[in-house]
């Protein structure tokens, strides 16, 4: 298919600069560019018509967005915060704001220059993006056994990308050696991988010690070393939600950009589980790339291709929830609020810890590590997962999710501390009930 000449010319800067990032694009994400219409005409338009501009595709009145006083009775922000809306990249301070945070947050992120993060309409959105941007049909996708299940439908049926999985747990502990060994007889086959990371893990509320992430920086890089291309995703969504010292408290993104020319890391994050706003749709993608070449020129030419990829699907990010994101990351209070309910769920997490020493589960399921996140989940001895979950709903009015054959996943970020207990109590119950049906 043809690539137009202003992809061809982000593509030569990347051939020059990154010539690893380059073939990492799928086709698609080699056709992608930023046009030079009507968002960028009407930015040149902001910045030098001081006099008359009749660019934007919106209405004004009085020097103000056009707006009807039914939807701004809402809201305690200025309509320019409210109904314009937000550049394609999404707004210049809010993506500041959350830089300054990301660096704040994550040491190591401090070692290598990333990007300037791109405002997605959350973390979905963001893996979309970059299924788009380096996933052609048959690419293989490696994501641990233990996974969200929207991987499946972005890369899989979406794109087309193949998933293969390694054992995340070996001993209940973070399977390193399982890890290296799949990515070793990955490289000995293919050229490029689409390794996803995602820690705080869904559904297992697992985070690895500060030691498996070095352990998994060597394995990357050593696969990097034989030539294999990867681009790394860390799904962050459940980021800062660490409940127990011994893990890793800044991401993965940090041990992973800078490590090797053949390596792109991209950090995805947001405010959806972290700011506890899962329906504002705010979340950022940050680019973390390698080698000699001009890492700058790199990013701006990856910048230019992921706003295409943004304008053609849904234009811009909501501007409403972006403003008050930013107006959040500036309140004061802030970090000592997100500390707060961090501890409701610390306590939680330790509650379902102590719940499940009881000795009479042991015979019904296996608790898989948890340590951060919303999550926690049992291998259940014996009993279809499937069947217990209907069993639980129909019998016992209590939800819990199937998230394969064996696996039950137990959100404990939406039990209150008194409820936990009965939870697990009902859980026993209910396998009681099905015991020695399969
Ligand atoms: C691991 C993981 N990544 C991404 C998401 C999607 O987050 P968002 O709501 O920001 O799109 C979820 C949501 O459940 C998730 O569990």
């Amino acid at each position: 298919m043809k690539i137009l000449p202003l992809a061809a010319e982000l593509n030569s800067i990347l051939a020059k600069e990154a010539p690893p990032v380059l073939e990492m694009l799928s086709d698609l994400g080699r056709r992608f560019y930023f046009p030079k219409g009507i968002i960028s005409q009407s930015a040149e338009a902001k910045a030098k018509a001081h006099k008359f501009n009749a660019t934007m595709g919106i209405a004004t009145e009085g020097g103000a967005p056009m707006h009807l006083a039914s939807l701004q009775k809402y809201f305690h922000l200025d309509p320019a915060d409210v109904f314009l809306y937000a550049p394609t990249g999404g707004k210049p301070a809010l993506r500041d704001a959350w830089r300054r945070k990301q660096l704040g947050e994550n040491p190591r992120m401090k070692g290598n220059p990333s990007s300037l993060p791109v405002v997605t309409a959350a973390l979905t959105h963001g893996l979309s993006v970059v299924s788009e941007l380096f996933v052609n049909p048959g690419d293989k996708i490696l994501v641990a056994d233990k996974l969200w299940g929207n991987y499946r439908l972005t890369y899989e049926v979406r794109q087309g990308g193949q998933i293969e999985t390694f054992e995340f747990f070996s001993g209940g502990l973070f399977n390193r050696a399982g890890f290296r060994s799949k990515l070793l007889e990955i490289a000995s086959r293919e050229r490029k991988l689409i390794l996803i990371l995602n820690f705080p893990n869904n559904p297992t509320g697992f985070t690895p010690s500060p030691e498996d992430a070095e352990a998994i920086r060597l394995a990357v890089k050593e696969a990097a070393e034989k030539g294999l291309r990867q681009v790394v995703v860390c799904d962050d969504a459940y980021f800062g939600l660490f409940y127990d010292e011994s893990c890793l408290t800044e991401s993965i993104f940090g041990y992973l950009s800078g490590v090797h020319p053949n390596v792109l890391a991209i950090k995805l994050d947001g405010a959806t589980k972290e700011e506890f706003a899962w329906g504002f749709r705010v979340g950022f993608l940050t680019y973390g790339a390698a080698g000699n070449g001009n890492l700058e020129a790199v990013y701006a030419a990856l910048e230019k291709k992921t706003l295409g990829v943004i304008r053609a699907g849904v234009s811009s990010c909501p501007q409403p929830s972006q403003s008050v994101v930013l107006k959040a990351l500036e309140s004061p209070t802030f970090q000592a609020e997100r500390a707060e309910k961090k501890e409701i769920l610390r306590a939680r997490a330790a509650r379902v810890h102590e719940v499940l020493k009881q000795k009479e589960f042991a015979e019904a399921w296996t608790p898989y590590p948890f340590n951060s996140g919303y999550f926690m989940c049992v291998k259940l001895h014996g009993v279809d997962a499937e069947k217990l979950r209907l069993h639980l709903l129909d019998r016992h009015q209590t939800g819990v999710i199937a998230t394969d054959g064996t696996d039950v996943r137990v959100a404990f970020s939406c039990l209150e501390l008194d409820q936990i207990e009965p939870v697990f109590a009902t859980i026993y119950q209910g396998w009681k009930d099905l015991r020695g049906s399969i």
